[in-house]
């Protein structure tokens, strides 16, 4: 009885030491700021690029896919209609839910405020306008556009 009670007085103190742990490692990194050069681009009014662009968005890359409304996914799969790019992918993992973020060019609810090198950083380098980071659901960081595309 006796050595139960140690053991279960153990078990508390290491429970306790690792509790201690993890809301230091959570308060020492939440909001971890990241310094990614900021590329020295500006994107291109050409139409042709901008149609490649298009074509990529709501193709290959398949940004759509994820920055339309949930119930237009299928269709922007399926059929490629072109949604405006407002948000909605949601990904459930708990106690939260990840979001895809309005990507259009709103000034207050899309990304009209971002400069295109940091738009090219969010893609490249998983980075916020403000250095923190971006959950890493986007692929392009691993596979920069390098993939081969039709
Ligand atoms: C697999 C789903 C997915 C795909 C595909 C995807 N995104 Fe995202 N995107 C997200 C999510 C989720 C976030 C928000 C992550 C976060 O808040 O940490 C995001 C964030 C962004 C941001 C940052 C917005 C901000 O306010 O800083 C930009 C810009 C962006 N995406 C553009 C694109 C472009 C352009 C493409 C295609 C080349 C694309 N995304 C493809 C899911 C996706």
């Amino acid at each position: 009885m006796k050595s139960i009670l140690k053991v279960l007085k153990w078990l508390g103190i290491c429970l306790v030491v690792l509790l201690v742990a993890l809301v230091a490692f959570v308060q020492l990194t939440w909001n971890k700021t990241y310094d990614a050069p900021l590329p020295q681009i500006s994107a291109s009014q050409d139409s042709l690029a901008v149609a490649r662009g298009r074509y990529l968005v709501y193709g290959p890359a398949h940004c759509a896919t994820c920055h339309v409304p949930m119930d237009k996914i299928m269709e922007v799969e399926s059929v490629g209609t072109e949604f405006l790019l407002s948000g909605g992918w949601e990904f459930p993992i708990p106690p939260g839910t990840f979001r895809a973020p309005n990507i259009t060019p709103d000034m207050e609810t899309g990304i009209g405020k971002l400069s295109d090198g940091q738009i090219a950083r969010a893609l490249r380098y998983n980075v916020k306008r403000n250095n923190s980071c971006l959950f890493p659901f986007m692929p392009f960081r691993t596979f920069p556009m390098r993939i081969s595309v039709p």
